[in-house]
């Protein structure tokens, strides 16, 4: 049978409620419907804006097949390319990150300025137009300070996104932040198996001690009501932290692909620290009241983040393969915040290591035991997890909407 003709009478079986079959979190035909349907055309989270302090900062990524490079130009502007010389292909920039003064190739030194024009290319004949040997651009929107880019040559909308995600993000500031530090951890799990993790606490009583003593442990903070409703203690919260300046109440996006709500953290926390107390005496942003909590957004498939009164974490979530994902942290803090003075690096980011390494052991457990041939989807929690169930429901939905109007591969 055909990949896609099997990811069909998958999709079309799927139990709703249900964990998915083992083929969606082991098959590497599923895996590679998964990077052509989603990540090849969905935008994605790719690094902090301010991860690039100057000119000719670069960053790069691996998604599926792509080699990315995203570079800061001499006027200030961030562009993201292909990271594959227009002579012969090869890779120009090989760090994870750098500072160049141009974009060299190391093969045969062909050199393209920091906005993608090939700049010098040797002995290619009188006939050679380096105009038309630039290097191919890939769609890039700065959200605030939140770079997002798209692989496909018609990018979906953004707009909509960026619309409603940008009063909650204004008032974190992140354009005056710095890179305080950065973590990329690999789990030995399916994408979807990192996100079903994530969006639940189900898990967390029993697997994240630091994580807990500020994180609440309510089903309303990691999920989504099955009817919309929201409780009065939430809504008081959202009203109190609107009131104040602070964007908060619950908005879930009609296709289901982001969400962004301020939701309270355990009393009397207000950071993600040991003892609950702001890690950052010079805070990001101009979150007041100090207990407004956690502004917790997530755009699938690539991200979840947490806007905090004192600092702000991004999270990226790369698939490396169909049993691997990459989760990328990133804490922000204030620009002018001095690491010793305003902030102990350990104390800063010591929950979300903690909770990144718990979780990362959690999602390489429930792989292994999906790997057994006796695997049966069983049942999600309704009340603790719906934010897995909307999850589920979103990624059946963009497979059912995008993989199976394909021809189907004769047997
Ligand atoms: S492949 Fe880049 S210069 Fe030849
Ligand atoms: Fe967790």
């Amino acid at each position: 049978m055909s990949a896609t003709a099997n990811l069909a009478e998958l999709l079309q079986r799927r139990k709703q409620g249900h964990a998915l079959e083992q083929p969606f979190y082991i098959s590497p035909e599923v895996y590679q419907q998964d990077l052509d349907q989603i990540f090849y055309k969905e935008w994605l989270f790719a690094i902090p804006a301010c991860q690039l302090v100057k000119a000719g900062s670069y960053a790069t990524l691996k998604i599926g097949a792509y080699q990315i490079v995203i570079v800061k130009g001499g006027d200030g502007e961030i562009r993201a390319f292909h990271n594959s010389c227009r002579h012969r292909g090869s890779m120009i920039c090989k760090s994870r990150e750098g500072q160049v003064a141009k974009l060299v190739c190391p093969y045969h030194s062909w050199t393209y300025d920091l906005d993608g024009k090939l700049l010098w290319a040797n002995s290619m004949g009188p006939d050679f137009d380096p105009g038309q040997h630039g290097l191919r651009s890939v769609a890039l929107r700065d959200l605030n300070g939140l770079i997002y880019i798209c692989l496909a040559d018609t990018p979906p909308d953004f707009d909509d996104f960026a619309r409603q995600a940008e009063p909650y993000l204004a008032v974190h500031d992140l354009r005056n932040a710095k890179v305080a530090h950065t973590s990329s951890i690999i789990e030995k799990g399916n994408w979807k198996l990192v996100w079903e993790n994530n969006r639940e606490c189900y898990h967390c009583a029993a697997n994240h001690p630091a994580l807990c003593r500020s994180f609440p442990l309510d089903p309303e903070v990691a999920g989504v009501s099955a009817d919309g409703s929201i409780s009065g203690r939430l809504q008081a919260h959202f009203d109190r932290c609107a009131a104040a300046g602070a964007p908060a109440q619950f908005l879930l996006s009609d296709d289901g692909q982001f969400r962004l709500a301020r939701m309270p953290l355990e009393v009397p926390a207000v950071s993600y620290t040991m003892d609950g107390k702001a890690a950052v005496t010079k805070p990001l942003g101009r979150v007041a009241p100090a207990d407004a909590g956690s502004l917790l957004v997530f755009h699938y498939p690539s991200t979840w983040n947490h806007f905090l009164p004192d600092h702000s974490l991004t999270f990226r979530v790369t698939p490396i393969s169909p049993t691997e994902t990459e989760v990328t942290t990133t804490w922000l803090v204030h620009k002018d915040a001095v690491e010793g003075v305003d902030y102990d690096l350990q104390r800063l980011t010591e929950v979300w290591i903690a909770t990144n390494d718990e979780d990362r052991e959690i999602v390489e457990t429930n792989q292994d035991g999906i790997f057994s041939p006796a695997f049966v989807p069983g049942p999600y929690s309704p009340d603790w997890e719906s934010g897995v169930i909307q999850f589920v429901d979103w990624y059946a939905d963009r497979m059912e909407r995008t993989a199976l109007p394909r021809p189907m591969a004769a047997e």
